[in-house]
């Protein structure tokens, strides 16, 4: 319960550097870069707050320059595992006892150091690390980071407040526990603030995490640690996993222990933990809480009264913006004969200036993707539709993955609704678009709406009012994050909470109150006076 001299004020969102030419911060970006390029660092595994070695080491590479390596990686297997449910156990208890407000104020200073001294290696080791641009990483690995610390604190005080009525005679309150055991965090490449949030949501509500970060993403993730540790993170309660998916999977979902996952990626992946969960449900001490954001087809539907040109700027963006990597990125768009025209001539204009490349060049607007698997997969599919009769390249479509793993931004015409890339997932740069007759606008946003399995991300372009109510309730669940006259990514902690449903996840809202709900389990308490 909060007591009368603490309070958390309503925080703000973090502002952004620009890192424009002649910038002190843009000085400052480049030395940071500069410095982590001429190191190369050992990252182990964490557990109970040491530095765990282990046999199996990798390389940790830049994807748009993979010769150049940032340091090895310890990878985990089921001895680490086992000794971090140990020290997990050791650590819950004391820290589900300290006081919240105590372990509130751990995150508060993370955030604080993110947002100052360490706002530079944030930034730094997510383009060198992620491959993203100076901006992209500005805008996620400090802004949204420190927001989901900031904002979470402030949603733990709101809810702790929540108390229920009591009558004369009694007193009832609500006591929000910590869950029995730990929770597993799978994390995501793409953003080092959602792998960040999805072990640390759940410890700031009293929780141990046993934190797997994506392979590819493992160099950012490691500063969260350090990060965590100089804020005062108490020993064993975030520990830190890097592995490959099964070596770690697999023995954590086999201990009693295990109360939650906390998971970001692919849905494949979200499908084998929940049946491994569900596998071995009569070996948990408590039913774990499953929580899992997975993949998406999300799209742009635009109407004949859509502005074109903002639909233009909306499409390049949301479609190129980190090379296609987010889970919000629009791949599929719908749009009318009678505007098609007009989109096409301004799109194709607009996308040449587009320019992608190495992102230690501040110019670019796209780096690489992610690795050599992800530049496969998205290179496959540019080869289908090129030898495809009902799909057409209009624009882009080369890649090189000689030196980093680069792929052209690239926009698909497809003659057939159900194409290939209308329908499945990519992950990557390629944009493709059905032009629908202006009379079969109802059927098309039927076909929009079942098309996909996904429903996480989606945007709606018109002028008309009515028409735009009639398409927001026809798409009702086609995304949990929908977007009008806007384009489908870029959700803002606090503004847009965020996540999909139906097979694109649970929707336990990131930054927001319902989110953390999922990690208390209550008890309610009467007590007669
Ligand atoms: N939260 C991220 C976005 O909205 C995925 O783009």
């Amino acid at each position: 319960m909060a007591n009368a001299f603490f309070e958390i004020r309503e925080p703000e969102n973090e502002s952004y550097n620009s890192y424009a030419p002649g910038t002190p911060e843009r000085k400052k970006l480049r030395e940071e870069i500069d410095r982590l390029k001429g190191q190369e660092i050992e990252i182990p595994a964490i557990i109970g707050g040491q530095k765990i070695k282990t046999d199996h080491q990798q390389d940790v590479v830049m994807p748009h320059n993979h010769q150049h390596t940032l340091g090895s990686v310890h990878l985990c297997g089921e001895k680490e595992v086992e000794m971090a449910i140990e020290a997990s156990q050791q650590a819950r208890r004391e820290w589900a006892d300290l006081p919240w407000e105590e372990r509130a104020s751990i995150f508060l200073k993370a955030a604080d150091l993110i947002t100052g001294p360490y706002r530079y290696t944030m930034n730094a080791a997510t383009m060198l690390g992620q491959s993203k641009t100076p901006h992209q990483s500005e805008i996620e690995a400090v802004g949204e980071l420190a927001d989901f610390l900031r904002f979470n604190a402030y949603y733990l005080q709101q809810l702790y407040r929540e108390q229920p009525y009591s009558p004369d005679g009694m007193w009832n309150r609500m006591e929000y526990r910590p869950l029995e055991g730990f929770i597993f965090a799978v994390t995501p490449f793409n953003f080092t603030a959602i792998a960040g949030n999805l072990p640390l949501a759940p410890a700031l509500c009293g929780n141990v995490s046993l934190w797997k970060p994506a392979t590819s993403s493992i160099y950012s993730s490691y500063f969260i640690m350090k990060v965590l540790h100089e804020a005062g993170m108490p020993e064993g309660v975030i520990n830190f996993l890097p592995g490959n998916g099964a070596d770690v999977g697999n023995p954590v979902v086999e201990s009693e222990h295990l109360a939650g996952l906390h998971f970001t990626g692919s849905t494949g992946t979200f499908q084998h933990l929940w049946k491994s969960i569900a596998d071995n449900i009569e070996t948990y001490n408590t039913y774990p809480r499953i929580v899992g954001e997975t993949g998406g087809k999300d799209f742009i539907f635009a109407h004949e009264s859509a502005d074109v040109d903002a639909l233009v700027v909306a499409a390049i963006r949301a479609a190129y913006e980190y090379q296609g990597q987010k889970c919000s990125a629009a791949s599929r768009m719908y749009i009318p004969e009678s505007i098609w025209g007009s989109f096409r001539e301004k799109f194709l204009e607009e996308v040449q200036k587009v320019k992608y490349g190495d992102v230690e060049d501040f110019s670019n607007f796209m780096g690489a993707v992610i690795d050599q698997k992800a530049f496969n997969t998205i290179t496959s599919y540019i080869d289908y539709v090129q030898e495809s009769d009902d799909g057409e390249i209009l624009f882009g479509g080369n890649y090189d993955d000689s030196e980093g793993y680069f792929i052209e931004p690239t926009l698909v015409l497809a003659r057939d609704p159900h194409f290939k890339t209308m329908e499945e997932e990519i992950f990557g740069p390629v944009l493709t678009v059905y032009v629908y007759e202006d009379d079969q606008f109802e059927e098309t946003l039927q076909l929009c709406d079942t098309t996909s399995p996904y429903g996480l991300t989606g945007a709606i372009f018109a002028r008309d009012r009515y028409v735009l109510k009639k398409m927001s309730d026809k798409l009702r669940q086609a995304a949990g994050n929908f977007y009008i006259n806007d384009k489908p990514t870029a959700a803002i902690v606090n503004q847009q909470p965020f996540g999909g449903a139906r097979k694109s996840g649970t929707n336990d809202k990131a930054g927001s109150a319902a989110n953390l709900m999922r990690w208390m389990s209550m008890r309610s308490i009467k007590e007669t006076t």
